[in-house]
């Protein structure tokens, strides 16, 4: 089990993300705002990494794929169509006493409160998504609602997808994006929160014949999934769980679905989720619109196509990745602190010293190679203090490659680097170092 294993816990990843700049308290000089959180200069390059290369994986690499980025806010129908006016929900109750307030659904005895074993109210129905107005006047007319799955962007423009790029099926479209859920009880830190960002793909196929028609879509994303796992580090094995969702607990346009749990600090609890969404979605967007949304097969027979969704949560990736590659090590008398990210996802790549800072002969080569290195790769200069404090600083953030200009370097042409993993150094040509590297990190 991963926690036993690399001892991580909630506490030290919130502390270490706060002091070493992956992640901020959100709006923090004015006291914060609760389960809000801003991404640092090393959280931004991190979550950047996630978004490219899912979307070079996914988008890109494919050739049965294309990408898409549509607004947030979307004309108010979108939601009448999508179900999510009138299921997207959750049940909510408040205690009569502590006025404390809690998804029934998430506790044992929906009748007292587990605050201060108050009597609870009966619970209503609360919608998750955020309204907003669009325009000066706030009136029921100008209701609007800030997407609540990046999802839906993607079925109302599938026409003007099939039009423009006249895909064949199964084809797929891609979107990264913002999406905000008023969540009753966010929390666990960038886990649940209100505002979040979705990778998703909806993948459509032709009108199965057979379930077996659909399942072996579902099966080949079901693999995609576990492949991405594996390369962002995650022991999937041992930490990822499948959940096939029962019938009742689905999404209102889910007839199957899977969800990737991971062992979290607090639990086993979602990651991903692989659902089925059938025709439900261009359905009804095709009755509210009357636009006609569907395909002809070859003997010209009109048919809506049907869909599968891997859905990705772009912050519990960041959060799943930051315990997965969590270390503490015991080296000597001390423990380092290492995140041991694979290579692509590392925020820097290589950190570049100079084993003095006072000789200036030492300080203007260790810049000239950090120069010719930072054209390619995210590269940090450290003249800072002790070249093990340096190391050590290097460490927390992931840096995988640690390289020093000394005195042998003026004589040699040659720099020592050490790796984050081994801690081994070895002296490598300065003229080499791009071959190197390239071996090393691409
Ligand atoms: N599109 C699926 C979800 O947001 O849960």
């Amino acid at each position: 089990m991963l926690n036993k294993k690399n001892a991580v816990t909630m506490e030290k990843i919130v502390s270490l993300c706060k002091r070493r700049g992956f992640i901020f308290p959100g709006s923090e000089i004015y006291g914060g705002l609760a389960n809000a959180w801003d991404y640092g200069p090393y959280g931004a390059e991190l979550k950047n990494n996630i978004k490219q290369r899912w979307w070079r994986k996914f988008v890109e690499e494919r050739e049965d794929m294309v990408g898409l980025d549509a607004a947030i806010i979307m004309n108010p129908e979108t939601w009448k169509a999508s179900g999510h006016l009138d299921n997207f929900s959750d049940p909510l109750a408040e205690c009569q006493k502590c006025k404390s307030r809690y998804r029934t659904d998430q506790l044992i005895d929906a009748k007292i409160c587990p605050n201060c074993g108050g009597e609870m109210s009966a619970p209503r129905q609360f919608n998750l998504m955020f309204k907003t107005f669009i325009g000066p006047a706030e009136e029921s007319a100008n209701v609007a609602y800030l997407r609540p799955e990046t999802a839906q962007g993607i079925f109302v423009n599938f026409k003007n997808v099939l039009d423009t790029m006249r895909p064949k099926l199964p084809f797929g479209i891609g979107q990264i994006g913002k999406a905000f859920r008023n969540e009753i009880t966010p929390g666990n830190f960038v886990f649940r929160t209100r505002e979040f960002e979705q990778m998703e793909i909806e993948y459509f196929i032709a009108m199965p014949k057979k379930d077996k028609d659909w399942q072996a879509v579902f099966e080949s994303w079901r693999k995609e999934m576990l492949v991405w796992m594996k390369e962002l580090g995650l022991d999937v094995k041992n930490n990822v769980h499948e959940l096939n969702v029962p019938d009742g607990e689905r999404a209102h346009y889910s007839k199957k679905t899977i969800d990737f749990e991971y062992d979290f600090p607090f639990g086993k609890k979602e990651l991903y989720g692989l659902a089925y969404r059938t025709d439900y979605d261009l359905k009804q967007h095709a009755k509210l619109s009357g636009i006609d949304l569907t395909c002809a097969d070859e003997a010209g027979n009109k048919f809506t196509p049907h869909v599968i969704e891997p859905s990705l949560g772009v912050e519990r990736t960041v959060l799943a990745v930051l315990c997965a590659a969590y270390n503490e090590e015991k080296v000597k008398e001390e423990t380092r602190t290492v995140m041991k990210f694979p290579h692509w996802l590392a925020p820097v790549k290589i950190a570049v010293f100079p084993l003095l800072k006072n000789k200036p002969e030492l300080v203007k080569k260790a810049k000239a190679v950090f120069d010719a290195l930072k054209k390619d790769y995210i590269c940090e200069f450290d003249d800072n203090g002790n070249i093990g404090k340096r190391y050590r600083r290097q460490d927390e953030i992931g840096t995988p490659f640690c390289l020093t200009v000394d005195f042998d370097t003026l004589e040699k042409g040659d720099v020592t680097v050490r790796d984050r993993d081994t801690m081994k150094q070895e002296r490598v040509k300065i003229e080499e170092l791009g071959e190197y590297f390239e071996e090393k990190l691409k």
